[in-house]
């Protein structure tokens, strides 16, 4: 794919409506095949990991039909497939269709899902909690095949706090036969997401604080959902005008959603105007350094939010310390932003950068490894002086619809370099 090449220096202004959220969208594709019904879903990103999806859900005999940011999926007269090992296995949300093949044809063969290598990401806590609700499931290198002839709601405690964990057992569990409690659940706003969708069909869903109960078997119908705006795509931009500056209005989004990065614009200072769906911001002033920060579950830090924020506290007024308790591999756009001139350590274990701010950044060319890293090299090249040619960018329109067009209707310097 074509670099994006970027003229920095220019403050951010205007107003932008942000797209909807790729982690929300993934799960809600998945839920509509357990649905003997038609899904319609609104504020649908065209991104590339939604077209996998897509065409994931086509394999299994669903009829898709989509109008800009309008999907409807009908999966009344769908049949067992093996989803294409290509797509699933570029894509993690792929993982989901388990449950959800499980739940509708007692049986599932997918391909090792895949996704941005930002560490090992095993499918074993899935496995293990599926095996509790009675699923027979075997593991090779490539593949996961499972069999159930009914999946039975049981109390649940995942190994971990994980996202893709708690979505898989929630779909398991609208299927299965009696009450599933899920105690110990992540609590990311996609996860409520999936919940609303799943009740809007019917579904009986209790989503308590770190529990949720369900009560299986309830017959789920047509249903329409628009998808939330994307919490990262938002922060993330507001990340990218803290630094640069800015005067501008993000909308399509719930600013309840982004505490984190709201509450440190507040520490800073800025101007800001926080309604539930939009937000304004002016900022001019110097990015403050970070003594400790660390990702964390939700509300936490996010983790897809570390390598912007990185590549933010570069031009900090002091020294920052920023660890990645998620995944193994997620520093690699920091050691990138070495190209920028920025002063970026990251320690022998790969888990905490050292980032000693400094005021200038000069152009670069760069390569993206991963989606979030490569929004963060984006950052970089928008604050540093000259041009900056950004490498990689598949990864970027895994998640992101409009990127060049977004910033350049703010009043930056971006374009695809034809
Ligand atoms: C989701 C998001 C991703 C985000 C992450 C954490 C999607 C499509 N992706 O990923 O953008 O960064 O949540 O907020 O929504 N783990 C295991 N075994 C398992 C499952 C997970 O060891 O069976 C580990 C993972 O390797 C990782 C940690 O648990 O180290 C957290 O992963 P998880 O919360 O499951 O993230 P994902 O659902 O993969």
């Amino acid at each position: 794919m074509e670099p994006i090449v970027i003229k920095g220096g220019n403050r951010l202004t205007g107003r932008l409506r942000v797209q909807g959220s790729k982690n929300a969208t993934l799960p809600l594709l998945a839920a509509a095949l357990l649905i003997d019904g038609v899904t319609t879903l609104t504020n649908c990103p065209d991104i590339t990991d939604v077209s996998g999806m897509l065409k994931l859900l086509s394999q299994f005999g669903c009829r898709i039909v989509r109008c800009q940011h309008t999907v409807t999926i009908d999966a009344r007269n769908v049949y067992y497939c093996e989803p294409d090992a290509g797509i699933a296995g570029a894509m993690r949300a792929s993982s989901l269709l388990l449950a959800v093949s499980l739940a509708r044809f007692h049986q599932a063969a997918l391909p090792m899902p895949g996704g941005c290598t930002i560490g090992k990401r095993p499918l074993d806590g899935h496995m293990e909690a599926l095996r509790q609700m009675g699923a027979h499931i075997t593991a090779g290198e490539r593949n996961v095949f499972a069999e159930a002839s009914c999946l039975a709601g049981c109390v649940l405690e995942p190994m971990l706090q994980s996202v893709g964990i708690t979505e898989q057992l929630i779909l398991a569990a609208v299927c299965a036969k009696g009450v599933t409690t899920i105690k110990k659940c992540a609590r990311e706003p996609e996860i409520f997401s999936l919940c609303q969708f799943l009740q809007a069909a019917g579904a009986d869903i209790l989503y308590l604080d770190d529990e949720i109960m369900i009560c299986g078997g309830a017959t789920l119908h047509d249903v329409c959902f628009e998808v939330p705006g994307d919490r990262i795509i938002a922060a993330s931009y507001l990340c990218m005008g803290l630094s640069v500056g800015c005067d501008m209005t993000l909308y399509g989004i719930e600013t309840n959603q982004l505490t984190w990065i709201l509450s440190y614009a507040k520490k800073m200072q800025c101007h800001l105007e926080i309604e539930q769906e939009h937000v304004h911001i002016r900022a001019d002033k110097q990015i403050e350094h970070i003594p400790y920060l660390e990702t964390a579950v939700y509300p936490g830090f996010p983790t897809d939010l570390q390598s912007v924020v990185c590549a933010m506290l570069a031009t900090a007024d002091g020294t920052s310390v920023v660890v990645e308790t998620i995944f193994e591999n997620r520093l690699q756009a920091a050691k990138e932003l070495g190209k920028f001139g920025a002063d970026v350590r990251v320690d022998e274990e790969n888990r905490s950068v050292t980032i000693v701010g400094r005021k200038h950044l000069n152009g670069a060319v760069v390569a993206a490894k991963e989606l979030r890293g490569g929004v963060a090299l984006i950052l970089a090249g928008l604050r540093a002086e000259g041009e900056t040619t950004v490498y990689g960018c598949e990864y970027i329109v895994r998640g992101h619809e409009s990127i060049v067009e977004d910033l350049r209707s703010l009043g930056a310097q971006i374009a695809w370099m034809r």
